[in-house]
């Protein structure tokens, strides 16, 4: 192992060289900078970059943290981040290692303990490297163990994720260029599942193709913070190949770990749930009111009027159907206003579902015949005409489903709280 100890700046990519023959695409300062300017850490004290190549992702680090100790790993020699140093324009401190960046004991190698970078950033090799006893240990350290099918699916990308995630201390961030299996295949979708319930995952860009010279791959920007808490809601967005940004979407945990490419979501959201001309917004700005019910399970038996509970919401019958309180349950307009007293009503044209229970998400009513009582497990939204007949549509969805299951918590007894039910976008 060599170690170098130099400055880096702003221009370390070689110009004109942008690939090699040996697959190692290099990214270009536009990408890198689009990257480091994602992950928001005001003033990191240490920056990693294994993989680092001729620096294009750490000079752009370097601009923006200059402050920052920073910290490559490379394993080829010829690839000098010292040719460049002159360059420099901020005394950033780097330090410069000519080693195996997927050696176990990397940590002891670098002068860096388990669980104390700040701010990794990689671009990592696209090659499969013979399995080596090793790759267990770092898959596992990172949580990912048991996650493949086969070890055989095991390639440098994922085994640098995993070796950065080790290094990386809580809630520091890691900035990644991604290649499309990680990102769609079926092979991986345990990895991403493990990933979204272990971590947050800020955001994936997927970027335009050919993006990286030499090679028309797809290829992504994730950035993601160190076990912060589950991903409940990926956003994906892309960018064109003007460097601008499409709308974001916001996927539930469930659907990301099927994929996490944005055109893949954004055309099944275009074509299930919205019409030409509608924009996404989130449930609370389409209601005017929500209700929650006021007589408890106990109460009901003893209530002068039949009250609407978990029990009696209709089995789903597919998206296209409406499903609507039954007549038994309308109030005439002079008994509501006795019972309205001592009880919340919904009116015709509420949409009733389940804030409690194990099914909540199949739980879903439209109040037609007249005003009803309901249970303190059910929420009554009271929609916009504008949006009312969408927002039904959409809860009655698989993706409106799978909204509600995955912005509920509790394990044995689940519940959608009034503000992430607000939250779900549509
Ligand atoms: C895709 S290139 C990215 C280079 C640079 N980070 C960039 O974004 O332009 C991957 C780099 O990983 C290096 N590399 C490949 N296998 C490695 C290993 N086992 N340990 C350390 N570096 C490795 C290659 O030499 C190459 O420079």
């Amino acid at each position: 192992m060599t170690a170098e100890t130099g400055y880096v700046g702003p221009h370390l990519t070689r110009s004109g060289r942008t690939s090699d023959p040996w697959g190692r695409y290099y990214t270009s300062p536009e990408v890198s900078r689009s990257l480091i300017e994602r992950i928001n850490v005001p003033k990191p004290k240490l920056v990693l970059e294994l993989g680092s190549g001729s620096g294009a992702l750490c000079a752009a680090a370097a601009s923006r943290w200059q402050a920052a100790r920073l910290i490559t790993v490379d394993t080829d020699k010829h690839l000098s981040v010292r040719e460049c140093a002159h360059s420099l324009g901020q005394p950033t401190q780097h330090s410069h290692f000519v080693h195996d960046a997927l050696d176990e004991d990397l940590p002891n190698k670098i002068g860096l303990r388990l669980g104390t970078v700040d701010v990794a950033v990689c671009n990592p090799p696209y090659i499969r490297p013979r399995w080596r006893a090793d790759f267990g240990s770092i898959l596992e350290d990172a949580g990912l163990s048991g996650t493949l099918v086969s070890l055989h699916d095991a390639g440098a990308d994922l085994l640098f994720l995993a070796q950065n995630l080790r290094l990386l201390r809580r809630k520091g961030k890691l900035g990644l260029i991604l290649p499309d299996g990680l990102v769609t295949a079926e092979r991986f979708s345990g990895v991403r599942r493990a990933l979204l319930r272990q971590h947050l995952i800020e955001q994936v860009v997927q970027l335009p193709r050919g993006i990286f010279k030499g090679t028309e791959a797809q290829t992504y920007l994730a950035v993601l913070s160190k076990m912060a808490g589950e991903t409940d809601q990926l956003t994906l967005c892309q960018m064109g190949p003007d460097g601008q940004l499409s709308s974001a979407v916001d996927v539930p945990q469930e659907l990301a770990a099927k994929r996490m490419d944005y055109a893949f979501h954004a055309q099944a959201i275009s074509a299930h749930h919205l019409q030409d001309g509608y924009r996404r917004i989130q449930v609370g700005e389409a209601l005017t009111d929500v209700i929650r019910g006021s007589i408890c399970s106990s109460e009901i038996g003893g209530f002068p009027t039949a009250v609407f509970h978990l029990g009696d919401f209709a089995e789903p019958d597919g998206e296209n159907a409406i499903r609507v309180v039954p007549k038994r349950f309308s109030l005439s307009d002079r008994a509501a206003k006795t019972i309205s007293r001592n009880a919340h009503l919904a009116l015709p044209g509420d949409i009733l579902l389940a804030r409690v229970g194990r099914n909540l998400q199949n739980r879903l009513a439209l109040v037609v015949h007249g005003p009803c009582v309901i249970s303190d497990c059910i929420f009554a939204l009271r929609a916009t005409e504008e949006h009312r007949e969408r927002l039904y549509r959409f809860l009655e969805s698989e993706a409106g489903q799978r909204a509600r299951a995955t912005s509920a918590h509790g394990v044995a007894a689940r519940f959608l709280s009034k503000q992430n039910l607000l939250e779900i976008q549509f």
